[in-house]
């Protein structure tokens, strides 16, 4: 059986599609192939066939090595390979320019579709290998140019290439106190959201956006906007403020809380996913690092509590297929303990790593596993309803069917 046939029957079987499916957000449908990650309702999350939890101690360049060659590099390929991407890491000042020239009321993750595009007009090479590697090479000078630029903190910092990517993301930042264990909450973060399988919203808009052959820069930017959006990457900040609304780490009292936000028609943050049918695997790695490093703080007790108390509530509504926490239950409590205080920038993290997947994925599809020009262009199949065939001067026709 080929690797693919353990959900996808041999081929002239179909995938039956049933009306009651339509409009459910492509929900379970195989529509294609990846190579960089996999995500199984139960196990959750694999970079190229490992469980992420036997990942989570890797660096930055070491995973992103992984998603881009499918295999994990030796102590030499990691060397190489970050230098390479230290060589990389030139950017036009006319991008640190322009973002001195946006709004500061513009959310952080508008700023970084700023950025992105800035990049593109600046260097894109419409290589998609070359744009690739470009992209997650600059992407940390970039997205900590945006957070000095946008809180005043001072000009851009110029990177430390003799640091790992991490240590280098937070000597970038320059902040006045970090806390010491930030480098690695960073590196665990960057390792824990860069791919998640090839159907994830951010990764298929920006893989369809590719599909036209727009660049891998613009086709970035796509999906960047569509990570900003509440339901998708945007959603570990609305979890850090579900986790200091219910404000209690007692358990009776935080049952109490969460049932009665839900009666009040409040909604649960950080809990059930689209695919997973178990507790993301990412969330449990981060819950783990929490007790290692922050045993005493107030909102992380708040986040393990509800890891405890929420998914019983949960279970019992029948329509909830996946009560469990996910990868944003505890990361905005995590940063917040870290140091990061300003959640409007969780979303900006969540970004800083998703480049690496998604622009690895657009060059999976433009260039490694397709065709001469890659895999086709998106073009998904509707279905008319409300506009029945009519003519115009012909008589009325009947009357459209109400939706
Ligand atoms: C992600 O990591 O992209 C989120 O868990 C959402 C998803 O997988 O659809």
């Amino acid at each position: 059986m080929s690797e693919i046939e353990a959900e996808v029957p041999p081929s002239k079987a179909l995938f039956t599609i049933t009306e009651n499916m339509l409009d459910s957000g492509l929900r379970g449908f195989p529509v294609g192939t990846v190579r960089t990650s996999h995500v199984s309702p139960d196990l959750g999350l694999t970079y190229g066939g490992y469980p992420v939890e036997d990942l989570k101690d890797l660096s930055g360049e070491e995973a992103v090595y992984l998603l881009f060659h499918k295999t994990l590099p030796t102590k030499e390929q990691t060397a190489t390979f970050k230098a390479d991407l230290a060589k990389r890491c030139v950017i036009d000042p006319a991008v640190f320019a322009g973002l001195k020239a946006l709004p500061k009321k513009g959310h952080p993750m508008e700023w970084f579709l700023a950025a992105i595009n800035l990049l593109g007009m600046t260097a894109k090479t419409g290589d998609y290998r070359e744009d690739c590697l470009n992209i997650i090479a600059r992407i940390t000078s970039v997205t900590a140019a945006i957070y000095r630029i946008r809180e005043g903190s001072g000009e851009p910092i110029a990177p430390r290439h003799d640091l790992p990517l991490h240590e280098n993301f937070v000597h970038m930042l320059g902040l006045k106190s970090a806390h010491p264990v930030l480098p690695d909450l960073l590196r665990l973060f960057y390792v824990l959201h860069m791919d998640h399988g090839g159907g994830n919203l951010s990764t298929f808009v920006g893989k369809a956006i590719a599909s036209g052959k727009a660049d891998m820069y613009s086709s970035i930017v796509g999906a960047m906007a569509a990570l900003y959006g509440p339901r998708h990457g945007r959603a570990n900040q609305e979890c850090l403020e579900f986790v200091k609304l219910v404000g209690v780490a007692d358990p009776a009292a935080a049952e109490s809380k969460v049932r009665g936000i839900l009666k009040g028609g409040g909604l649960v943050f950080g809990f059930g996913h689209a695919v997973l049918r178990a507790e993301d695997p990412r969330a449990k790695i981060q819950y783990d690092f929490a007790k290692r490093h922050f045993p005493n703080d107030r909102l992380l007790a708040i986040a393990h509590t509800l890891r405890t108390v929420v998914p019983p509530i949960l279970k019992e509504n029948p329509k909830i297929a996946n009560p469990y926490p996910n990868v944003d239950a505890v990361s905005g409590s995590l940063m917040t303990a870290a140091g990061l205080l300003d959640p409007e920038y969780y979303t900006l993290l969540f970004g800083w790593s998703r480049v690496a997947g998604i622009a690895c994925q657009i060059v999976d599809e433009r260039i490694v596993k397709g065709k001469k020009d890659g895999f086709p262009i998106y073009r998904p199949k509707y279905l008319p309803v409300d506009q029945p065939a009519k003519r115009l001067g012909a008589q009325p026709a009947a009357p459209a069917r109400t939706a």
